[in-house]
């Protein structure tokens, strides 16, 4: 259970998570974040809740995390650059949540397109990003995030796919400690996104890149696109080699592939 004067008193930032609304259990973050930006809550306030009824992931899916165990909050921003970058944002909150991960654990975290965040090749935090616009310009973006912080046991679909941080480090973690981090770390990266120049923060993500020069399965509108993870398109896009030639994707479910790729690019020719 996270107290809000706590959680206020421990953060050392301007902007994020200066006004916030703290739940021991809400439907979804996601969901009552939208509902105050809507009413004109003001960039950087943070929803966050112990537990989720109705915790969202990406393509519908639902998020399951064990009550009391994880971080479950979204933050609201408001940029103002234009809206040609917006498939950039993905990489500023992976980036960001990936400097305080590693800075809480020690360990070196992996960033899987778009928004993925590995540990030990295991999922341990995904994000959810809804934008809303007014007259062809951004009104306000919501940034939810689900970091598993605590939790130790992951079954049915997670089982071998998802990790927390206490998992992969044997200790238990504060996750007020770890929020904090986050907050620091996503504020300073967005002191350089606000004016719309993604160039370290792509230098952070790009670092950390999971996928490139790998084999991976791109899952789109039921089309699964086989191919090789190539680099990032300027608009965030991925560029992909496949049989057909190198395609750009800007949505989709990339899985990396268990058998590599020298199989692939040997039938091609
Ligand atoms: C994904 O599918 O990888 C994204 C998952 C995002 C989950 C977080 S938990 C806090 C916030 N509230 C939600 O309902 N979803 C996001």
């Amino acid at each position: 259970m996270y107290s809000e004067e706590e959680l206020q008193r421990s953060l050392t930032t301007q902007i994020f998570g200066r006004k916030l609304f703290v739940y021991d259990s809400i439907d979804s973050t996601n969901s009552h974040a939208k509902i105050l930006a809507n009413k004109g809550a003001e960039e950087g306030t943070v929803v966050i809740a112990d537990h989720q009824t109705d915790g969202r992931g990406r393509f519908g899916r639902t998020w399951q995390a064990e009550s009391g165990n994880n971080l479950l909050f979204t933050i609201i921003i408001r940029p103002t650059f234009s809206i040609d970058k917006i498939g950039l944002l993905p990489f500023f909150a992976a980036a960001g949540i990936a400097l305080a991960v590693e800075t809480v654990t020690g360990m070196q975290c992996e960033c899987k397109w778009p928004n993925d965040i590995l540990l030990n090749d295991k999922k341990c935090c995904g994000i959810l990003m809804e934008s809303t616009f007014q007259q062809n310009k951004l009104d306000y973006v919501i940034i939810g995030i689900g970091l598993n912080v605590n939790q130790k046991n992951f079954l049915g679909d997670l089982e071998g796919k998802a990790t927390s941080l206490s998992s992969e480090c044997s200790t238990e973690f504060d996750k007020r400690n770890v929020f904090c981090q986050i907050m620091s770390s996503l504020e300073s990266l967005y002191t350089y996104v606000r004016k719309g120049d993604f160039k370290s923060v792509l230098m952070e993500w790009k670092a950390r890149a999971a996928i490139f020069g790998k084999r991976i399965m791109l899952t789109q509108a039921g089309n699964i696109i086989d191919g090789v993870a190539i680099a990032l398109a300027d608009d965030g896009g991925l560029i992909v080699e496949t049989r057909t030639g190198q395609h750009v994707f800007h949505a989709g479910n990339v899985t990396i592939a268990k058998q590599q790729i020298n199989d692939t690019l040997r039938k091609k020719n």
